[in-house]
C-alpha cells in the first residue's frame, strides 16, 4: 500500500467483470492493472483501454507488487489461473467468481473454500460477485449505493470494503469465510432477478433501516 492509502491492484482476467471493476477502482484513485492467460485477447485489449496506463502482466508475475488480486476468470478456470500465478506474496485475494454452472462439491462451503485447497496461507475474501458487471462502474443509484455484502478474513474483508465504499457502494462486511457461501446465494438470487425476472442487469439492492 502506498503512503497515500492507494493500493496496486491487479484483475486477473480482463472480461466484462474485470474491465468495469478496474475502471471504477482507477477512477478512485488505485493503481490498476490486469493478468490474463491472453494479453491480446479481445476482451483483455478493451480492458487495457479502458484503464489508461494499465498493462497487462502475465501469470506468474500477477502478484508482484500487488496489494490486491481480484479473480474474474470463470469459476472453473480459477485454479488453474491460480496454479498458474504459483506465489502471490502478501496480496489479498478477492474471489468474484460465482460456482453457478459447475456447482460445489459437499466437501465446500463455498468457492473460498476450494480457493484454499491451492492458498492455504492467503488471506481470502469473497466480494464483487453478488452485482452486476455494469455496476461496478455506476453503484450509485437515486442516491443510494448498491449493497455490497463482503465475506472472509478479517484484514482483507475491511481493505475491501474500503475500496468498494470508495467505489460508491454500500459495502458491509458480513462475516468470514464460513459466510461466504450467502453471497453465492444471493448472486443466484441476483442472476435470477436479471434474466427471469428480466429485471435487467443493471440494478441492485439497498439495505434500508429505520
Ligand atoms: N459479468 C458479470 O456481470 C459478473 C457478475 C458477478 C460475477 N461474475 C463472475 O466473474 C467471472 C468472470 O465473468 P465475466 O462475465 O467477466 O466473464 P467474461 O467476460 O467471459 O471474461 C472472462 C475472463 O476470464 C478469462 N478466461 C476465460 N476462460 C479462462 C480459462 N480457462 N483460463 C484462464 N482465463 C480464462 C477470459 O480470458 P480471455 O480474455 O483470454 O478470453 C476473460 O478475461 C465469473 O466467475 C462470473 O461468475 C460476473
Amino acid at each position: 500500500m502506498a503512503t497515500d492509502g492507494t493500493l496496486s491492484i491487479v484483475i486477473v482476467g480482463g472480461g466484462t467483470l474485470g474491465m468495469n471493476l478496474g475502471v471504477r477502482m482507477d477512477e478512485v484513485g488505485h493503481t490498476v492493472n490486469f493478468a490474463g492467460r491472453n494479453p491480446v485477447s479481445e476482451k483483455m485489449l478493451l480492458s487495457l483501454a479502458a484503464v489508461e496506463g494499465s498493462v497487462c502482466h502475465e501469470l506468474p508475475d500477477a502478484a508482484n507488487d500487488a496489494d490486491m488480486l481480484v479473480i474474474a476468470v470463470p469459476f472453473d478456470a480459477v485454479i488453474p489461473t491460480l496454479q498458474a500465478i504459483g506465489d502471490i506474496g502478501d496480496a489479498v485475494v478477492v474471489d468474484a467468481t460465482n460456482p453457478v454452472l459447475q456447482g460445489l462439491g459437499e466437501r465446500y462451503t463455498s468457492g473460498l473454500d476450494v480457493i484454499a485447497e491451492v492458498l492455504p496461507e492467503a488471506t481470502l475474501v469473497k466480494a464483487f460477485d453478488t452485482i452486476g458487471a455494469e455496476t461496478a462502474q455506476h453503484p450509485v443509484i437515486e442516491g443510494k449505493g448498491i449493497f455490497l455484502p463482503i465475506a472472509g478474513d478479517a484484514d482483507g474483508a475491511e481493505m475491501v470494503r474500503r475500496v468498494a465504499e470508495e467505489m460508491g457502494f454500500d459495502a458491509r462486511v458480513i462475516g468470514g469465510r464460513r459466510q461466504a457461501h450467502f453471497l453465492e446465494e444471493f448472486a443466484w438470487l441476483c442472476i435470477h432477478m436479471a434474466v427471469k425476472v428480466k429485471v435487467g442487469a443493471d440494478f441492485g439492492f439497498a439495505v434500508l433501516k429505520r
